[in-house]
């Protein structure tokens, strides 16, 4: 099986590229942002901090996560109900990097990503991709662009869904994400050693994606 890691802060572009990838090489994609996301979904809805460890670690076991990829879209399901709708707004984006930063939570969800990976040719995007969850993936991109140009995507992509949050608010909350998500002790967000670096700020999707195919050709 071949798998392709690419990670990097929120809203680099990670997900785009991998998606028109994945449907371009018949690989399949695999977000394991959604995964932290559906986790601290679970947690919201049972009123629960996901600042709070404690509280939240007694019920990890009960938390029913399944994976299904549905007609080329990844469908994230919490206790069987598909919960792709829910899991896009503000509040669950912040409480997704709250519970990545513990370890037991990301055990949990880094068992599901590498059994996926050794039964499918995947790309799969995320934080601690080629650093943890695949150290021996084929291709490992980082992919980054400034964060001015990061939080006017997500503003941009938020409007799309009908979330209205303002730039500022969007931009604010990013970098103290990427704080976070690079700051934890276990797993956290940083570049492979044998990743390629690239900066996508004024490149355009279809660019990257022959770039990346040029290196595709190399393995
Ligand atoms: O990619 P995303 O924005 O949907 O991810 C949401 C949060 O989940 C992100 O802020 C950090 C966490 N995450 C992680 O820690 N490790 C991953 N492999 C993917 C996401």
């Amino acid at each position: 099986m071949i798998s392709i890691a690419i990670d990097g802060p929120a809203g680099a572009g990670k997900s785009t590229l991998a998606k028109a990838l994945a449907s371009q090489l018949g690989y399949i994609y695999i977000d394991t942002g959604a995964m932290y996301r559906t986790v601290a979904l679970w947690y919201i809805r049972h009123g629960i901090d996901t600042k709070d460890k404690d509280a939240m670690l007694p019920h990890l076991d009960n938390i029913a996560i399944d994976v299904k990829n549905i007609d080329g879209v990844q469908h994230m399901f919490m206790d069987g109900e598909d919960v792709n709708g829910f899991i896009r707004t503000p509040e669950v984006s912040m409480g997704a990097s709250n519970v990545a930063v513990v370890p037991e939570i990301r055990l949990k969800l880094v068992e599901i990503q590498r059994q996926l990976a050794s039964r499918n040719n995947v790309i799969m995007d995320g934080r601690d991709i080629g650093t943890y969850v695949l150290p021996n993936a084929e291709l490992k991109i980082f992919l980054s662009a400034t964060p001015e140009a990061r939080a006017k995507r997500r503003f941009l992509e938020n409007e799309t869904k009908g979330i209205f949050t303002p730039y500022e608010e969007v931009l604010t909350d990013m970098i103290a994400r990427d704080k976070q998500d690079s700051e934890r002790s276990f797993a956290p967000l940083k570049a492979a050693d044998d990743a390629v670096m690239l900066d996508n700020t004024t490149m355009s999707v279809e660019d990257t994606i022959v770039f990346i195919k040029g290196l595709l050709e190399k393995i």
